[in-house]
């Protein structure tokens, strides 16, 4: 795929996704361009997770478009984002990383790295991939002592790192991030966000969606709020306060509770 510079990396053009009769999403546009660091914010059931869940192919959405370097994009699952560069981080408790095998294995998980044998492609290269494996994580200033350690045994922000690292391999161009703090430390917090960072450094948006304004005030170069599937807000960073925001998604919120009252 030809990446273009007049287009935005996504957009999304008046999407609409109902389950049922309850409208996750609606009428929803917004644009992500390359580089970018977008934070989502919004109370509980406010939508973000569907519309992160749009984004990576994960559920289709119901009506709208959806444009990736400007020209349509349909994906049918996540496979087909994660092949267009779009690669969603989950929640720690469902991550796509496999407890039992080491941080290599973890990293490469479906991109192993085979050598030849006579002929043939067949024999999973255990050292290239640890090589490769200790080589990413110290450029991106991840600390885990060892990649031969099973990933069950890594505290949580080290496996979020490692979840985030293996982005890196997939040539991610978009990294979508639902609430990657949310049970990890402070220490192991400020790692996470700065990995954010340093992927943006190499070229790679980021869309992170957080319930903690630190979060999304430090990382974040605009700020989108969703209300009950509504987008209310869509500012950057500069223009706005946290006051402001935790207002727009607190105040909304009562204010649409009076109104069904
Ligand atoms: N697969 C689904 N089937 C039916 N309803 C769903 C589904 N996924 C989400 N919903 C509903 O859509 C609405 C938005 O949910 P969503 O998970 O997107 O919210 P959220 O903003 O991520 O909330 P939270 O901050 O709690 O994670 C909720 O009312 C939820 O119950
Ligand atoms: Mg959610």
């Amino acid at each position: 795929m030809k990446p273009s510079s007049t287009h935005p990396l996504i957009e999304l053009r008046h999407i609409y996704k109902f389950f049922g009769g309850l409208c996750a999403t609606n009428d929803v546009s917004l644009t992500v361009n390359p580089g970018e660091v977008i934070g989502l914010v919004g109370d509980n059931a406010a939508g973000k997770s569907t519309l992160m869940k749009i984004i990576a192919g994960v559920h289709a959405p119901t009506e709208g478009e959806y444009l990736l370097d400007g020209r349509r994009f349909v994906p049918r699952s996540p496979r087909d984002a994660r092949d267009a560069g779009i690669e969603m981080v989950f929640q720690i408790q469902d991550m796509a990383l496999v407890p039992e095998l080491d941080v290599a294995d973890n990293l490469f998980l479906g991109k192993e790295l085979y050598r030849r044998w006579l002929g043939l492609n067949l024999l999973l290269d255990r050292r290239k991939m640890q090589e490769k494996s200790r080589d990413l994580l110290r450029e991106l200033g991840i600390n885990i002592p060892t990649v031969t350690e099973k990933v069950k045994h890594l505290s949580g922000g080290q496996q979020q790192s490692v979840s985030i690292a293996r982005t890196v391999f997939f040539d991610a161009r978009l990294v979508i991030l639902d609430e990657p703090t949310s049970s990890i430390s402070i220490t192991e917090t400020r790692k996470v966000l700065d990995l954010i960072l340093e992927l943006k450094r190499k070229g790679v948006s980021s869309i992170i969606v957080s319930h903690r304004m630190d979060d999304i005030f430090s990382t974040a170069d605009r700020i989108i709020v969703l209300r009950r599937g509504r987008k209310i807000e869509d500012i950057h960073k500069e223009d706005t306060t946290m006051e402001e925001i935790i207002k727009k998604i607190v105040h909304a919120e009562e204010l649409s509770l009076r109104g069904h009252a």
